[in-house]
């Protein structure tokens, strides 16, 4: 299995170049991020580790001095390159104090580009390296991770405890709460952010094939082995393994994990002699395990090897005052990806969204700020909201009621919000002042 060789983000807004560029760079086995503006050169610098930075100098918009000058400030320590035209002196000394190691001019050769890519990425052996980061808990954000609520920075405190070492993980949540998020941020946070992080769905691989894609399997093993093969543990030795899903891993599996869990070691299927691994593990679920302890359908003493740290990461509903900053993020990046569609959002709008339950939590959040943003024009208005939202009805999502009982309910909250005023009341609802008196005296 070959190792991932080092992150590289090329930015230019001419395709050619980036895809010329993306060719010579990936038969040399790097890691390659593209991006056509500085704007996305910047998303991408916040979300991923980066070893090298490739920036053409004039761009519409905003230009590759910005994108230096912001690389600079907040990755100091990342080399940069730039690929450009004929530069004038006053560009290349003005580069030159901004840190950049190295020029190359259009057109150049492959054989330029890899030496003046390994010259840039030497100087960053000296004692550069990006995943040295300084981790950007800025008020607002962590990572990728956005939020300030009291639970969200709890969440950050715990995984800035825990990325440096490799002890196990175990991160609880709803669906769609940011539990993936939580394990990318341990891994890329911490200093062992160049090893690999593999995410494995327990639940996305059929059961009888979960055991030797995770631990690998010798030729001859089963019918179709025709040969030895390495499985997802060994792919991330050195880094983390992600088990999203535990829940759904079944039993078989659940002993082999408890062997790598005590000992340390993987054997493959058909295999009889172990191999030593330094992987870290992180599980996820957003099931109760402790029920299927009780069913006997999880193991035990597995739960109580995995659970050595426990992350909890709380449902939107209850950190709503992370929603406007999670808005704003969804805002940004769909309006970069329908080419600037920079749209907003109007306070009424916002106060929907604030009263909603958001069973789906940030996911949910993310797929209505989307569609609202290729709903409106300027500004997402109420109407270009989800119905369900606008009529939310705060129920317990366990509760399930009568279309009847739902009914009252909402009809008592629009006479509660118009004061009693049957008029007003019925007059939201649609309804004639003595169809609500029926419903409500019912
Ligand atoms: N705090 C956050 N800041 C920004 N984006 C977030 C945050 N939390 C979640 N997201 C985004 O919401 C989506 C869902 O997150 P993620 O996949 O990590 O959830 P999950 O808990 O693993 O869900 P599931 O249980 O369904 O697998 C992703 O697109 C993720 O980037
Ligand atoms: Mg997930």
């Amino acid at each position: 299995m070959q190792l991932r060789k080092e992150n590289i983000l090329i930015v230019d807004d001419d395709l050619n170049i980036l895809e010329l560029l993306q060719r010579h760079l990936q038969s040399w086995n790097y890691h390659i991020y593209k991006a056509i503006s500085v704007k996305e050169a910047v998303i991408i610098l916040k979300d991923t580790p980066i070893d090298l930075l490739i920036t053409d100098l004039k761009m519409p918009e905003v230009d590759g001095f910005e994108l230096i000058k912001f690389a600079s400030e907040h990755y100091p320590k990342l080399p940069k390159l730039i690929v450009t035209g004929y530069p004038s002196v006053q560009d290349s000394l003005a580069a030159i104090k901004s840190g950049v190691v190295d020029y190359l001019t259009k057109p150049f050769t492959k054989d330029e580009l890899m030496v003046a890519v390994n010259k840039s990425l030497d100087s960053e052996k000296i004692g550069n390296k990006t995943s040295e980061k300084i981790t950007t808990k800025n008020q607002n954000s962590y990572g990728e991770i956005i939020g300030n609520s009291e639970k969200i920075n709890d969440v950050i405190q715990i995984i800035e405890r825990v990325k440096n070492n490799k002890a196990t993980i175990f991160i609880k949540g709803e669906s769609g709460t940011g539990k993936e998020l939580v394990a990318r941020a341990i891994h890329y946070q911490g200093k062992f952010s160049r090893a690999p992080f593999i995410a494995v769905n327990c639940g996305g691989i059929p059961e009888n094939l979960l055991e030797a894609e995770l631990f690998g399997y010798t030729k001859g093993a089963f019918t179709g082995a025709d040969k030895t093969r390495d499985g997802f543990f060994q792919a991330a030795n050195g880094g983390t393994i992600f088990l999203d899903e535990i829940g759904n891993a079944p039993k078989s599996v659940q002993s082999r994990l408890l062997r790598v869990l005590q000992e340390k070691e993987v054997v493959k299927v058909g295999a009889q002699k172990p191999e030593k691994l330094d992987v870290r593990i992180i599980a996820a679920t957003n099931g109760n395990l402790k029920e299927m302890i009780k069913k006997n359908t999880f193991r035990e003493d597995l739960y109580y090897r995995l659970t050595v740290v426990e992350i909890d990461v709380a449902p939107l509903r209850e950190r709503k005052e992370d929603i406007s900053l999670l808005v704003e993020k969804f805002l940004y990046k769909y309006g970069i990806e329908y080419k600037d569609r920079f749209v907003k959002i109007s306070p009424e709008s916002s106060a929907v969204l604030q009263r909603y339950n958001w069973p789906g939590n940030i996911r949910e959040l993310e797929n209505v700020i989307q569609r609202a943003v290729i709903m409106c024009d300027k500004v997402i208005e109420v109407e270009h909201l989800p119905t369900f939202l606008k009529f939310n009805i705060d129920f317990p999502t366990s509760e399930l009621v009568s279309l009847k009982e739902i009914e009252r309910k909402y009809i008592l909250k629009v006479l509660n919000a118009t004061n009693n005023n049957k008029t007003k009341a019925a007059a939201i609802l649609g309804i004639t002042r003595k169809t609500l008196r029926q419903k409500v005296d019912d």
